[in-house]
């Protein structure tokens, strides 16, 4: 599903150029829940986002679903985006004066193969499985951190891609929504051939994934 070669990116700030990745081969098969971890500044977003085409690799290769998606314009980006990502980003990237339910419907009204009339149903089984399906009529801002961090959550999987990208998607949870959140997740990789890619800090969510890809200063240790 997704096939990623010798992935390579650097940052310059002022004089200064921090490698953040270095040679990042990673393979992902349908079905499989994967978990990334490593140590802060180890490059595990950057790596992330590079596979969710939302940073541009220096170099090296990026294969998801038979097809290289790197070269295309903004707009075709988007678009592949939105068909083949469910995208959880670590700071959760939400509309904090909309409602949660104007938020988890947002890749909805990008996504071209979910007719309109589905959104209402979709919206409410994403917040359900959740638990914030009572939350819906809320602003976001007033909400919590761990149900913030659940809209997010629901927000990646209303649209029902192939592939979820999750940057440390438990970090603000309880025990008990964080252990909810990851069943859900694995559920989705297990029941629906989804593949899901989980950035954790949290050895708890790494040990019940079925693989782990450690990195450290920019490089996946074996
Ligand atoms: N936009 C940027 N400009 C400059 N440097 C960056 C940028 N993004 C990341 N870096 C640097 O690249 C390195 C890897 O960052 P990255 O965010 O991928 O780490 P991380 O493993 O996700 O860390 P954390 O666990 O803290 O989220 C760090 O040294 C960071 O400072
Ligand atoms: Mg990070």
């Amino acid at each position: 599903m997704i096939a990623a070669e010798a992935l390579q990116k650097s940052y310059r700030t002022g004089s200064d150029t921090v490698c953040a990745v270095r040679d990042a081969t990673v393979s992902a098969d349908r079905g499989e829940m994967i978990a990334i971890v490593g140590p802060s500044g180890s490059g595990k977003s950057t790596l992330l986002n590079m596979i969710g085409l939302v940073v541009p690799p220096d170099s090296g290769r990026i294969t998801i679903d038979g097809t290289e998606p790197i070269g295309r314009n903004d707009r075709q980006c988007a678009a592949f985006r939105n068909a083949h990502f469910g995208y959880i980003t670590q700071d959760f990237a939400l509309l904090n004066d909309e409602t949660v339910y104007a938020n988890i419907r947002l890749p909805l009204l990008y996504n071209k193969t979910v007719p309109r009339r589905e959104h209402k149903r979709r919206i409410h089984t994403a917040a359900k499985a959740l638990a914030i399906e009572d939350k819906l009529k809320r602003r976001v801002s007033v909400l919590s951190g761990g149900e913030r961090q659940r809209v997010a959550i629901a927000r990646a999987m209303v649209c029902d891609q192939p592939v979820i990208l999750a940057d440390e998607p438990t970090g603000s949870l309880d025990a008990e929504n964080r252990d909810r959140v990851v069943s859900i997740l694995l559920d989705l990789a297990h029941s629906k051939g989804r593949t899901v890619l989980i950035v954790t800090h949290d050895s708890s969510v790494a040990e019940r994934c079925d693989r782990v890809i450690r990195m450290k200063d920019g490089v996946i240790t074996p």
